[in-house]
C-alpha cells in the first residue's frame, strides 16, 4: 500500500550547490508527500493539488501542523563513545582519548555489554531523526557484528567500519592490534557486510567503510596495506574516513604530532599516499568520491584544493570542535575551495547527537569567525549540510537528500507541540511580511529552536522506524 504524508514540507530540490541553497528551498505549508510501497517517492506537492490514485489503496497519515524534512544525515560520529558524552578529562584532543576515550572503547571488547551498546546507539540515531550515519567502529569484531546487526534489524541507513589502530599511548593498548590483523579484520568486515554486487548495492541500507581512527593511530606500513587493501575494494564502493587538522595545539597538539612523526609538511598527504618522510610517497591514496575527512579545521588552501579535486568531503562537527578547544572549521575559506561540507554531530567529541543542534552551533560560530570571516549562514545553507550535502559527502544523492521524485523517503517528522520553546517561537515569533523571507525566518527558528523531544518520527525508505525506549 503506498502511503500520502500530509504536513508541512521543507526540502532542497535539485542538486544544489551550497551557494545555490536558498534557490532551491522548497517550502509547502499544507504539503504532502506521496511515497510508494518500495519506499521511493512518487510526488511531493501542496495538498490541494495531489494527483488521482489510479488502482492501488493508499493510506493517508496526516502529521497535522508537524513539519516533514528529509531525515539528517550525520557524517561523523564514534559508536564505541554512545556512553562518553561529556566527558571530563581537563585537557583537549590528546587528553581527552587517552584519558577518557581509550578506556571506555576498551569496553567494547565484553560481548554483551557491546549488544547493549549498540541498541543505545541506534535508539539515540532514531530519537534524533538522524536517518543516515557514518560511523567510526569499535576495534572489536564482537562490537562491530552487534552494530551491524543493529542497524539492519532497526532499518537505520549507514556507513559503518571498525576503528583501525596499530599504534597508541598505553591506554590504547587493549584497541591496538597487530599489522597483519588489522589488515584481516577489516578485510573480514568489508567480506561480511559490504554489498558484494551491484543490484545488492542498491538495495543496500548499510555499507563498510575503511576507518583507521587518525594518522597517529597507524604506522607507515598499516598506512601503505591500507591504501593496497582500499584500492582493491574502491570499485564495489567501500568508503574511507578518518580525522585530519582538528586540533592545532601548538607544540603537543594532534596537528604537530602528526607532522613530528611523519616528518611531512601536510597532514593530509599522509592519507594521500604520500607518508614517507619529506612527504615521499610511499602507497596509494585513500582519498577519493566516497572518502569523508572530519574537522579541518586547520587546512592549508593547498590541502583544501587537494580534497576537492579528489571529491572527498569535509565533515564539519562544529560541537567537538568547541569542546575540545580545537577551533572553527573557517566556513568562507572551506566553501571557497569547492569541497562538499556536510555536517557531523561527532558524538563524542561533539555532547550532542541533534544534527540541527550542530547546525545551531555552526551558525553560532561562524557568525563570531574574526573580521570578514564573519558570516550568517543562511537557513537554507543550515539546511543543506544537514541534508543534501550529507547525502553528496557519501555519494548517495541519487538517493537520498531530498523529496524530489524517485529518492527513497528518509524522513524527520518534527512536532513543535511537544516542545514549547519552538511552539512558541514558530507561533509569535516575528516574522516578515515578505513570503519568502517568512520562509527563511521559519526555517531558521525551527532549526535552531530544535530539541530532541520534537522529533516524532524518523522514516527510512519510507517505512517508520521505532526508538525502542522502554
Ligand atoms: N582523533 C582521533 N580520534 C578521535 C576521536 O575519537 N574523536 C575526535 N574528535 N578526534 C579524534
Ligand atoms: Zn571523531
Amino acid at each position: 500500500m503506498s502511503t500520502l504524508h500530509r504536513g508541512h514540507i521543507f526540502h532542497l530540490t535539485g542538486r544544489p550547490s551550497v551557494q545555490e541553497a536558498a534557490e532551491a528551498l522548497v517550502e509547502i505549508p499544507d504539503g504532502a508527500l506521496w511515497v510508494e510501497d518500495d519506499g521511493t517517492i512518487a510526488w511531493c506537492g501542496r495538498y490541494s493539488e495531489r494527483p488521482e490514485r489510479r488502482g492501488g489503496e493508499v493510506q493517508v497519515v496526516d502529521h497535522g501542523d508537524a513539519f516533514i524534512l528529509p531525515g539528517f544525515v550525520d557524517t561523523h560520529m564514534h559508536f564505541p563513545q554512545v556512553n562518553s558524552i561529556d566527558a571530563y578529562c581537563g585537557g583537549q584532543l590528546l587528553e581527552w582519548l587517552d584519558r577518557c576515550i581509550f578506556p571506555a572503547e576498551a569496553r567494547f571488547a565484553d560481548e554483551a555489554f557491546a549488544l547493549g551498546a549498540a541498541k543505545e546507539f541506534c535508539n539515540r540515531l532514531i530519537s534524533a531523526g538522524t536517518t543516515t550515519s557514518l560511523v567510526f567502529g569499535s576495534a572489536f569484531p564482537v562490537a562491530q557484528e552487534a552494530l551491524f546487526d543493529e542497524y539492519q534489524r532497526r532499518g537505520l541507513r549507514g556507513v559503518i567500519g571498525r576503528g583501525i589502530q596499530t599504534v597508541g599511548p598505553e591506554t590504547a593498548k587493549p584497541l591496538i592490534t597487530s599489522e597483519e590483523d588489522a589488515i584481516r579484520l577489516t578485510e573480514a568486515e568489508i567480506e561480511r557486510w559490504h554489498p558484494a554486487t551491484e543490484e545488492a548495492a542498491r538495495r543496500a541500507l548499510v555499507c563498510v567503510a575503511v576507518v583507521p581512527r587518525f594518522s597517529l593511530s597507524v604506522t607507515t606500513k598499516t598506512l601503505a596495506a591500507l591504501g593496497e587493501l582500499y584500492d582493491h575494494y574502491r570499485s564495489s564502493g567501500v568508503y574511507f574516513t578518518s580525522h585530519l587538522s582538528e586540533n592545532n595545539r601548538p607544540g603537543d597538539g594532534e596537528i604537530a604530532a602528526v607532522l613530528e612523526s611523519f616528518k611531512v609538511e601536510s597532514y593530509l598527504d599522509t592519507y594521500d599516499g604520500y607518508f614517507l618522510p619529506g612527504g615521499k610517497k610511499g602507497g596509494h591514496s585513500l582519498l577519493g568520491r566516497r572518502s569523508i575527512m572530519a574537522h579541518c579545521v586547520h587546512c592549508s588552501d593547498a590541502e583544501l584544493a587537494r580534497l576537492a579535486a579528489a571529491g572527498t568531503a569535509v565533515s564539519h562537527c562544529p560541537n567537538s570542535q568547541l569542546f575540545l578547544g580545537s577551533g572553527t572549521m573557517p566556513w568562507l575559506r572551506t566553501v571557497a575551495s569547492g569541497v562538499t561540507i556536510a555536517a557531523g554531530s561527532d558524538v563524542a567529541g561533539g555532547d550532542n547527537w541533534l544534527i540541527p543542534y550542530v547546525l545551531n552551533t555552526a551558525f553560532k560560530v561562524h557568525i563570531s569567525e574574526p573580521g570578514a570571516a564573519g558570516v550568517a549562514l543562511h537557513p537554507a545553507v543550515l539546511l543543506h549540510m544537514a541534508t543534501v550535502a550529507g547525502a553528496r559527502a557519501l555519494d548517495l544523492e541519487d538517493r537520498i537528500g531530498n523529496f524530489d521524485t524517485g529518492r527513497e523517503a528518509d524522513m524527520v517528522v518534527i512536532d513543535p507541540s511537544r516542545w514549547e520553546p519552538l511552539a512558541n517561537s514558530l507561533e509569535w515569533g516575528v516574522l516578515s511580511d515578505d513570503p519568502e523571507k517568512r520562509t527563511h525566518g521559519r526555517l531558521f527558528t525551527l532549526l535552531m529552536a530544535c530539541n530532541e523531544v520534537a522529533v516524532a518520527e524518523t522514516y527510512v525508505r519510507g517505512r517508520k522506524l521505532n526508538d525502542e525506549k522502554a
